[in-house]
């Protein structure tokens, strides 16, 4: 399985990140995007494993949300899983979230050990669907749930604005498209594929995010990060905005059972 293990959400990013999408949060839409996600699945007493998360907050809100039995959130990244430490602690979520430091390829589990994978948008960091589709369903119960989310993108060649918004996301995507997904988790066993496209959802939001960075959070994210961070990352969230625009970026989600 590819992936990374450098540090690309240092602690910068992250500050910009948060700035833009609350804290806790590397990924846009914060509780309400993840209840859309987990939607009508009951999480009561589930054991649960978040992939990727980043600074904890999705882990935090389902602890609180829907009182799961117990939730381990995973990253590449250690100083993001020291971040979610320390905030569970601060937050007396210290017992109950479990965090741990993981390499890209197999997870560290043993077969059947979930009730419920839970992922945002992380996948996109991850180029080979397959092996972990494949881990995802090897690491739950028969009859557990695939919860998940990610940035996806259309069929075919990427065009130059695409190429153009990677580029400057400078984040080892591993980009890939619907159908990709569902033949990957097909391949893998999975049952019940749906996906459920959020591209219009994200389109108004993004280009008020980009507003925002440039207007009220400017001046304070300069003086915390650099204007060089913070010029670059106006750029990148326009870029991103035109390929939003143009349909070509998909953000998805998509749910699936274990037989
Ligand atoms: C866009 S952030 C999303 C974080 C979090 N899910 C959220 O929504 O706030 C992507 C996260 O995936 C992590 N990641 C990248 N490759 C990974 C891998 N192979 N396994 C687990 N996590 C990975 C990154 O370190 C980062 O924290």
């Amino acid at each position: 399985m590819t992936g990374h293990s450098q540090q690309e959400y240092d602690d910068d990013f992250v500050c910009v990140l948060e700035a833009v999408w609350g804290e806790g949060y590397l990924s846009p839409g914060g509780a309400d995007e993840v209840e859309q996600i987990i939607g009508e699945a009951d999480l009561y007493n589930q054991s649960i494993l978040d992939i990727g998360c980043g600074t904890g907050g999705v882990t935090q809100f389902l602890m609180k949300r829907y009182q799961p039995h117990g939730i381990i959130g995973v990253d590449v990244e250690k100083s993001l899983i020291e971040k979610c430490r320390a905030r569970a602690a601060e937050n007396g979520l210290g017992r109950e979230l479990v965090y741990q430091h993981v390499q890209p390829g197999p997870l560290p589990f043993p077969g059947g050990s979930f009730d419920i994978v839970f992922t945002k948008d992380s996948f996109v960091h991850i180029e080979d669907k397959q092996s972990i589709s494949d881990e995802v369903f090897r690491v739950l119960k028969p009859g557990g749930r695939f919860l998940a989310s990610d940035w996806m993108c259309t069929e075919g060649p990427l065009s130059r604005e695409m190429q153009h918004y990677i580029e400057l996301e400078d984040l080892g995507f591993g980009m890939g498209h619907q159908r990709e997904y569902a033949e990957a988790m097909e391949k893998s066993g999975f049952d019940g594929i749906r996906f459920k496209d959020r591209n219009e959802w994200y389109r108004p939001i993004a280009r008020e995010e980009t507003r925002r960075l440039s207007g009220e959070l400017y001046d304070q994210l300069v003086s915390r990060v650099g204007k060089e961070l913070v010029d670059h990352e106006i750029r990148t969230w326009e870029a991103l905005v035109v390929v939003l625009e143009r349909g070509e970026l998909r953000p998805t989600h998509w749910r699936a059972s274990k037989p």
